[in-house]
């Protein structure tokens, strides 16, 4: 897959290619990023312009075409004729950050190497690395590009040497750059915030520098750390998209330039405004690894391709690829007004109901009279009425009022003299200390291992702020909020292999920290702490164009929402949360005789479509506005949900086309479920079965019609089954 020929680099599978040249012996240009090509011949040569103001390395003073200014870099530096956004910056001792990083060798490997302390995509791959040095030999810089047969992500990431005598401080450095020749497209990002997280935004790429960046020591609810740049016409099922999404959980920046010549550059990293490092002699630092995507057939495909990489390379342990449990948790249920007879009041009414796993959320540690029987004893009942057991916890944290913060005043993030911010009045322990993070692995040890626990519900509720570190001296300071996310992986990488019957759920006030980092060490995620099925449409929507859907947890919460305030019927709400974990989040002791009918008919029905939903082919068929669509899909079964927001007079027929079925192949419609009218919610769910059966194509090319019925919050699904 990856090949080295006249000066250039070649990475190729069916996907993609990737085209690297080694120019004037040492210079790393990037010369092609996307459909595969049998060969890179070079028939679009690099044009050779005399730029005014874009100036010349000394080599080159004479030749006033040459100039990195103009020139399709691979890991830019500013300030060696390059004023785009640089890749890196590494401060010298003499307090430069002037560098010029030129071409040593490379080598390839058939296993990948693993990213020292940090979460990174593994598997059947070629990883090639290139050596570059400064070309005072002050540093090296290793650049790594694992391409996978059977995927469209190309994994990049970065290594710093210290090759000199003294110290060098890197300040900036990102896991990659990407130089295109034009700027002909739309920046796709996810922005947001708590309870609203992910929401798609789509803008023209246009002059100057548009960035997307997190200092909160979180990948954030307020930007994700993902972006795609899409040509102008791609939609979901045609066109080249180029995206990047990175493993990583703390802060980061990505930056998109359209600059003067009409190119357009990307970097993607670490985020120099909250980060530096100083690496002693010989010391070397690893960047969090960024997978690369390209979609040559719009963005469906681009998030097929993340899925199944963050499925196949990335997601670990026993739970990976196991269909989840239907969990009902109480936070939504009772928030801290609950005792042991409340909770397996819910574990009983669960049980009837056909759920699987009871979670306790918030609350239990503080007063513990409200377990009469502690943790143990409602492990123990919740088990012997046939459930799992799980239980939130939210390591992290501490409080001003605490035996551990009296203990150790040092082991929060704060900076002497000043007095810590509040979050939830809570302090973040400062996970950069071995220390703190011995304590909280013991911590989580004890907790893990006091009762039969099958699920733990990891939160964290408050961003960073004084990220200072009483254990680091002053010139390492900016290295707080990176070592923490290093010492909270390792924290995560022991309990998760220490563990391996539990399943981990990681959240952050829902999905402040949904991102590709966590997915390697928890397998799913609570996508908002927004349950609004309203809401949730775009929430998910949004979440899905990077993450699986087996990842994203779902749950039905009651009317009116919580967060919104909004009524809907229990259908919809069901449906969206079946678009994920799914699981209920309300006193489903108080639901209706009927509603608990209805819930045991949406359960028996999710457990028979839940392998399709969570380990099938995601595809959006219609995506907001006052609709969407999704369909998930199998080798034995199609499952398509239709959702209509607002019921509209004198509105076309909806004709539904599905995707990618075989056209060969027949379908049997063998369940659908119309939407009830709001204020007949109470009246019973029936399940239609229409045993009607139609060749692939036709559902792709005539579809299927929705059925008009008139009410707000419609939601529709249809199964087949693949004959
Ligand atoms: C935030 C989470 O997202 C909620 O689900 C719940 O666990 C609360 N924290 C508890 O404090």
């Amino acid at each position: 897959m990856i090949s080295f020929e006249n000066e250039r680099f070649h990475l190729r599978n069916d996907f993609f290619s990737y085209v690297m040249e080694i120019a004037r012996g040492k210079y790393l240009l990037h010369r092609y990023w996307g459909r595969p090509l049998k060969e890179f011949r070079d028939s679009a040569p690099l044009q050779r312009v005399d730029r005014a103001f874009s100036g010349q390395l000394a080599d080159f003073e004479n030749e006033r075409t040459y100039s990195l200014d103009v020139l399709p870099q691979e890991y830019p530096v500013r300030g060696r004729t390059d004023y785009r956004i640089p890749a890196y910056a590494v401060e010298l001792e003499n307090g430069t950050n002037i560098s010029e990083l030129n071409y040593v060798s490379y080598k390839i490997f058939d296993i990948k190497p693993t990213l020292k302390g940090l979460p990174a995509s593994f598997g059947d791959s070629q990883t090639l690395e290139i050596e570059l040095q400064d070309a005072c030999g002050n540093f090296k810089v290793f650049l790594s590009y694992t391409v996978f047969a059977d995927s469209p992500i190309l994994a990049r990431s970065v290594k710093f040497i210290n090759t000199s005598s003294k110290k060098i401080k890197i300040c900036n450095a990102a896991s990659a750059a990407i130089d295109f020749p034009d700027n002909d497209f739309d920046i796709i990002n996810l922005y947001g915030g708590h309870a609203a997280e992910r929401t798609i935004q789509r803008r023209k790429v246009s002059r100057g520098i548009f960035e997307i960046s997190s200092t909160r020591g979180a990948s954030s609810h307020q930007h994700s750390p993902f972006i795609a740049l899409a040509r102008p016409t791609a939609d979901e099922f045609q066109g080249e998209v180029y995206a990047a999404s990175l493993i990583y959980s703390g802060s980061f920046a990505i930056k998109v330039e359209a600059e003067q010549f009409g190119t357009t550059r990307f970097v993607i990293g670490l985020n120099p405004d909250v980060f530096s490092w100083t690496l002693e002699p010989g010391e070397e630092f690893q960047t969090p690894e960024v997978a690369l995507n390209f979609s040559a057939h719009g963005l469906n495909s681009l998030s097929q391709g993340y899925h199944k990489f963050y499925r196949e390379h990335l997601m670990r342990g026993k739970f990976k690829d196991k269909i989840r449990p239907i969990l009902v948790n109480n936070w939504e249920a009772t928030y801290f007004d609950f005792n042991e007879e409340k909770i397996l009041a819910l574990a009983d009414c669960a049980k009837d109901m056909g759920l699987e796993l009871l979670v306790l959320d918030d609350g239990w540690f503080v007063n513990t009279a409200k377990l009469a029987h502690g943790l143990n004893g409602l492990a123990d009942e919740v088990h012997k009425r046939g459930l799992k057991f799980g239980l939130w916890v939210e390591p992290e944290m501490t409080n001003f009022d605490s035996e551990l913060y009296r203990a150790h005043p040092d082991w929060i993030l704060h900076v002497p003299d000043y007095k810590p911010s509040f979050g939830r009045h809570q302090l973040v322990l400062d996970l950069s200390r071995a220390d703190v993070c011995d304590y909280i692995l013991n911590a989580m040890r004890k907790v893990f291992s006091c009762a039969q626990i099958d699920y733990i519900k990891w939160d964290m509720n408050r961003h960073m702020t004084e990220a200072f570190s009483a254990k680091l001296p002053p010139a390492r300071q900016m290295e707080t909020q990176h070592r923490y996310m290093l010492g909270l992986y390792a924290i995560m990488e022991k309990l998760t292999a220490e563990f391996p019957d539990i399943l981990f759920e990681s959240c952050s006030g829902g999905g402040g920290r949904f991102d590709a980092g966590i997915l390697y060490y928890m397998p799913q995620t609570w996508t908002s702490d927004n349950t609004d099925a309203i809401c949730r449409l775009s929430i998910q929507t949004g979440t899905g164009l990077a993450f699986p859907i087996i990842s994203q947890g779902a749950h039905v919460s009651v009317t009116p929402n919580h967060q919104v305030g909004r009524v809907t019927p229990m259908q919809m709400r069901t449906f969206v949360a079946m678009a994920g974990t799914f699981g209920y989040e309300l006193d489903i002791t108080k639901m209706s005789d009927v509603e608990k009918a209805d819930v045991k008919i949406y359960v028996e029905l999710y457990k028979e479509i839940r392998p399709t939903i969570q380990l099938g082919k995601f595809t959006r068929l219609l995506t907001g506005g006052n609709e969407y669509a999704w369909q998930f899909a199998d080798g034995k079964r199609v499952v398509v949900m239709y959702f209509k927001i607002l019921a509209q007079p004198a509105e076309p027929i909806r004709i539904l086309r599905l995707a990618e079925l075989d056209a060969d192949k027949l379908y049997t419609l063998k369940k659908y479920l119309p939407p009830k009218k709001l204020g007949v919610d109470g009246g019973e769910q029936k399940i239609f079965f229409e045993e009607k059966s139609f060749y692939g194509d036709e559902l792709m090319y005539s579809g299927i019609a929705v059925e008009k019925i008139e009410t707000d919050f419609a939601a529709y699904m249809w199964v087949f089954e693949v004959q």
